[in-house]
């Protein structure tokens, strides 16, 4: 959608002040022509940029756009989202994620989209969202995982936008096993984990969050939420994508040091599912009973009302009301 501009990187420096075309062209060591060139692609961007005689230009306004340069501005990661790719529209960014891993990019390339035609949700169910209204994006992992472990990089993924939402809202948001981000039992995040691996080996992950932020009701599919809704104003997309970018990398770096137990210690703070009572639809059987928790492979264990515990790496959980 735009690549890293020089230009706007010298109005952002100027701080709503003007800055004149020679002096960015002088900096940049391109032609006045070049610079005037890339001010009309910024302002066909949707960036308010004025422009006064003798004075030059000055960055005005920043459009509510998922921008590559907006993303990154500012951004305190290593590699996660260090190189960010933004589409108008595309299929769904867990596909143009996972093309990536098939080429080989490395670990911390993010895909966000304004809007996805075929975005999909978990058990096959379809993600859907209005245009320029909420986060949508992916991001390539490369862990040193079995297939099996990557259930905790599922959990963690959650436990990075709880916290992120928190912090940023004062809200208290919660987790409902795997990994549904849940206010008063009101859907508002999902995160979907897809893979390529060996037998015994994850070649890539690709986990694909969508967070529902200025969505409006009337936009939103029953039994959704979104942050508008909950906090009554418009939230900065950019601001929750860099905390969360950033928030998600500190938590990876922790799981890949096999501290997987403190997330999951974090998981069980945030999750409405522990200790609630829930039926579970694994591969079509449905199993009635109370959430025990979770354990050192994200598993969820349940005690059912015949008195068993069952352990369930996968499916989908209903709170009982
Ligand atoms: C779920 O709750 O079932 C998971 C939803 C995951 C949606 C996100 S939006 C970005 C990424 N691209 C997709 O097609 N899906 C995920």
């Amino acid at each position: 959608m735009a690549k890293d501009s020089a230009v706007l990187k010298s109005l952002r420096d100027q701080k709503g002040q003007f800055v004149s075309g020679e002096e960015i062209s002088k900096k940049l060591k391109v032609s006045r022509s070049a610079v005037w060139k890339e001010i009309q692609v910024l302002k066909n961007l949707g960036y308010e940029i004025g422009a006064g005689p003798h004075l030059g230009y000055r960055l005005l306004g920043i459009p509510d756009r998922m921008l590559p340069d907006e993303l990154s501005a500012g951004i305190k990661t290593k590699f996660i989202g260090r190189q960010i790719i933004s589409y108008e529209e595309t299929r769904s960014t867990n596909d143009a994620v996972f093309h990536l891993g098939e080429e080989g990019l490395k670990e911390g390339v993010c895909v966000f989209a304004e809007h996805q035609t075929q975005g999909r949700g978990r058990l096959g169910r379809a993600w859907v969202s209005p245009k320029y209204k909420n986060i949508l994006f992916s991001v390539l992992l490369r862990p040193d995982l079995s297939p099996a472990g990557v259930s905790k990089v599922t959990l963690m993924a959650a436990v990075s936008v709880v916290k992120t939402l928190r912090l940023l809202t004062g809200r208290r948001f919660h987790i409902k096993w795997p990994n549904d981000v849940l206010f008063h039992e009101k859907k508002l995040c999902g995160i979907l984990t897809e893979m390529s691996s060996e037998p015994d080996r994850v070649n890539f992950i690709v986990v694909g969050i969508g967070i529902n932020v200025n969505a409006d009701p009337g936009e939103l599919v029953k039994g959704a939420t979104s942050l508008k809704e909950i906090t009554g104003t418009w939230q900065s997309r950019i601001e929750i994508s860099q905390t969360l970018l950033e928030t998600f990398e500190s938590d990876y770096l922790q799981l890949k040091k096999g501290e997987f137990e403190a997330l999951a210690k974090k998981w069980e703070e945030f999750s409405s599912t522990s200790g609630k009572r829930v039926t579970a639809t694994v591969l079509g059987r449905k199993i009635h009973g109370t959430a025990v928790g979770i354990d050192k492979e994200g598993a969820l264990w349940i005690r059912t009302d015949s008195g068993l515990q069952e352990k369930i790496l996968a499916g989908d959980v209903q709170h009982e009301k």
